[in-house]
């Protein structure tokens, strides 16, 4: 017997994407498998690593936690969707290449969309706030440091 579909419509990076997906099918796995948005990575599965993450109406969640069907009616943005219209690296993408706020790259995108949520509603903020925000996030290269590096040179370019 053929697994039941469930129709979802998702604004993904700003583009209305409809689908039928099964009940059980991972918001990570509908991002990366179905829509081709590569960027977003797949660590853990459980919840722990964040490199999964995406932000849902602008709040950073574990997209590996997800259903697809529970984003319906949702706005979603991926790593993809942090570039400028042009295509070029937004403000918060160039600061982590030249601090070298990453290595193997792994944790980046969840990195950056943990950071970019931050400054959309915080653009100043502490080191402290910073180290909070990204503290859901695990990095096994980097020792975090050029990381909230990055973030602070953003803070410090944003108006
Ligand atoms: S893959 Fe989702 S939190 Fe690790
Ligand atoms: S740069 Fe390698 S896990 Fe963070």
């Amino acid at each position: 017997m053929s697994e039941k579909l469930h129709p979802v419509s998702i604004e993904v990076n700003g583009h209305r994407r409809e689908a039928q997906v099964p009940a059980r099918l991972s918001l990570v796995d509908f991002l990366r498998d179905e829509l081709r948005l590569t960027g977003t990575h797949v660590g853990c599965e459980h919840g722990i690593c964040g490199a999964c993450s995406v932000m849902l109406d602008g709040e950073p969640v574990r997209s590996c936690l997800m259903y697809t069907v529970q984003a319906n009616g949702h706005k979603v943005t991926t790593v993809e969707g942090l570039a400028k219209a042009d295509g070029s690296l937004s403000d918060l993408q160039d600061s982590f290449c030249e601090t070298h706020g990453l290595q193997c790259g792994y944790c980046t995108s969840g990195m950056l969309i943990a950071a970019q949520a931050l400054l959309n509603s915080n653009p100043h903020p502490s080191e402290e706030q910073i180290r909070d925000a990204i503290g859901g996030n695990l990095c096994r290269c980097t020792g975090y440091q050029q990381i909230v590096e990055a973030v602070k040179l953003a803070a410090g370019r944003t108006k």
